[in-house]
């Protein structure tokens, strides 16, 4: 059994404050507009990152962005775990509620961050758990946490709690949005009390579960009868982002393309039979990440020389930056860039299969990412392999990735499976032209031979034809400067996820409330 949480200690926590009305009018806090919404819902959006203060990836940028999207249409706030990152921020925490535990799930407190553009983040403040140093899944090694099911589970079990109003933060959401598996029980442990607040689960990735042993039930407190087909059990294992579809009123992922690839057995995970039904119910649908409005190549203070479309010196300009950044040679050649978590899911392997060919023909590649030890390690010998044509550099930062977009000519993504994919999005609107596996959201988001070049098998072969192709391209500037204006002028924003996510929002609200709800 996980001891009581140890008290908060420093400086960083106000505490108490009288309740939330204390905090409305906090210096500085710009209010969202308050909209005509009749059906403005109350949202608590349940992740294990957020852009602003810590993030690996995608879901990082999507929990930012989306609440903030929606605004003028819902009150969405975030709850988050309060990692080091968090904790750390020159944002105040106040601290405005406290939960009792749970099995081994220790009490914790809350704590409310009101970010500089009023959006409100609840953090859940529970020392043993969060605050160490790493990232929000394992050490700087690249492990994860052992206790990763406690932590989670105790986020999970946080929202809940906050559902039930037994927080007594003074603010009581109308629906839980859990986001992938971190969040799974979210949903879970509001099904396992009766709850009736709605839910709905977004599936980011599918191919991180959170699986654990059944051992490990007791200590989350989990039901018995959850442990079976139609709940979290999962081969003779739990699986929190079971958990997480099997118990919400509905689910999403983040692209209509990976929505019908998950029901099938190549992408499935091994869950497709059960998601095949769920979308025979209507109970699963793709709504498309958007780019928010800092992706803007003309004012983007990230980079040395912003430029406009069809300013392709201003571009060249950025290129050489990225040259001298990764220590490549001076060429006229093309520029490819790689900004990837360096993971399996991501097909940097094949990306090293083809890296002589793109020598070969007057090439370079400039790579930034961090991930699993060996795809960083096989990195840096493809650096070591091509001196001057390939540089490498492991870590990851927002100013270079940017920079890095504004320099290139190509982003190579060839993923195996891509949920939904950011970084061709950013790529495009920055000018630089994806060659991408023909999959989810690329699938959905770049248009070959229009605004970047697909290809539809995980091969070198059909990787190379259609790096071929982008070498052709660059050959002929009128056709490489056309095609980076359609791909600039992509209209990626988050306008076309807000209105379905709404919708959404309110039909469930309404169901729940036994009116008529289409979902
Ligand atoms: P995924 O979420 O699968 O990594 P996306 O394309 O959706 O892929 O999102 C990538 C986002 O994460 C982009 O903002 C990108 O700049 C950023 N990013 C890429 N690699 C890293 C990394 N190693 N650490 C943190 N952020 C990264
Ligand atoms: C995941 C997916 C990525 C998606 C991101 C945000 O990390 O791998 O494709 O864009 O989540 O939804």
């Amino acid at each position: 059994m996980i001891s009581a949480a140890s008290g908060i200690q420093g400086q960083r926590f106000s505490q108490p404050v009288d309740g939330p009305t204390a905090l409305v009018d906090l210096p500085g806090a710009v209010r969202p507009v308050s909209s005509q919404n009749p059906n403005r819902k109350k949202v608590l959006f349940v992740t294990s990152e957020l852009a602003d203060l810590v993030k690996t990836g995608g879901l990082g940028d999507v929990s930012a962005a989306l609440p903030r999207a929606m605004a003028h249409l819902h009150d969405v706030r975030v709850l988050i775990p309060g990692y080091r990152q968090v904790l750390d921020s020159d944002n105040p925490i106040h601290i405005i509620g406290e939960l009792g535990g749970h099995a081994a799930l220790p009490p914790c407190k809350i704590g409310r961050m009101d970010l500089k553009d009023g959006l409100v983040i609840y953090v859940l403040i529970c020392p043993e758990l969060y605050e160490r140093e790493g990232t929000p899944y394992g050490a700087n090694n690249g492990r994860d946490w052992p206790d990763n099911h406690i932590r989670f589970a105790r986020l999970g079990l946080a929202a809940a709690d906050i559902a039930a109003n037994l927080a007594q933060i003074h603010w009581c959401p109308d629906l839980v949005h859990a986001h992938d598996w971190p969040a799974g029980l979210a949903p879970a442990y509001m099904h396992w009390r009766g709850s009736r607040t709605p839910t709905l689960f977004t599936i980011h990735n599918l191919a991180y579960q959170g699986v654990v042993s059944l051992a490990s039930c007791p200590e989350l407190g989990i039901p018995e009868h959850a442990l079976q087909q139609e709940g979290m059990e999962f081969y003779g294992k739990m699986s929190f982002l079971k958990a997480g579809m099997a118990y919400s009123s509905h689910i999403t992922t983040v692209s209509a393309t990976y929505a019908r690839e998950i029901t099938t057995p190549e992408f499935g995970c091994g869950l497709d039979g059960f998601l095949a039904s769920k979308t025979q119910q209507g109970l699963l649908s793709g709504i498309p990440n958007g780019i928010d409005e800092s992706w803007e190549s003309s004012t983007d203070p990230h980079l040395d020389h912003p430029f406009n479309i069809g300013d392709w010196q201003g571009k060249a300009v950025n290129a050489s930056h990225v040259r001298k950044l990764f220590g490549l040679d001076e060429s006229t050649g093309p520029l490819f860039a790689v900004v990837s978590r360096l993971v399996y899911q991501k097909g940097l392997d094949l990306t090293e299969a083809v890296a002589g060919f793109i020598v070969e023909n007057g090439g370079q590649i400039a790579i930034i990412g961090r991930g699993e030890p060996e795809e960083e390690q096989a990195m840096r010998a493809l650096a070591l392999r091509f001196p001057g044509r390939i540089g490498v550099r492991i870590g990851f930062n927002e100013t270079d990735a940017r920079r890095m977009f504004a320099g290139s000519d190509f982003l190579l993504m060839p993923s195996r499976y891509e949920p939904c994919g950011l970084s061709q999005m950013y790529a495009q609107r920055f000018g630089s032209l994806p060659v991408a596996r023909n999959t989810g959201g690329l699938a959905d988001t770049i248009e070959d031979g229009v605004t970047g070049f697909l290809f539809d098998e995980s091969t070198v072969q059909s990787y190379e034809a259609a790096l071929a192709r982008a070498f052709k391209v660059f050959a002929f500037p009128g056709l490489l400067n056309a095609m980076r204006c359609r791909a600039m002028a992509a209209p990626f924003n988050w306008c076309q996820a807000v209105e379905p996510y709404a919708e959404l929002y309110e039909q469930l609200v309404a169901k729940a409330l036994g009116k008529s709800g289409k979902v």
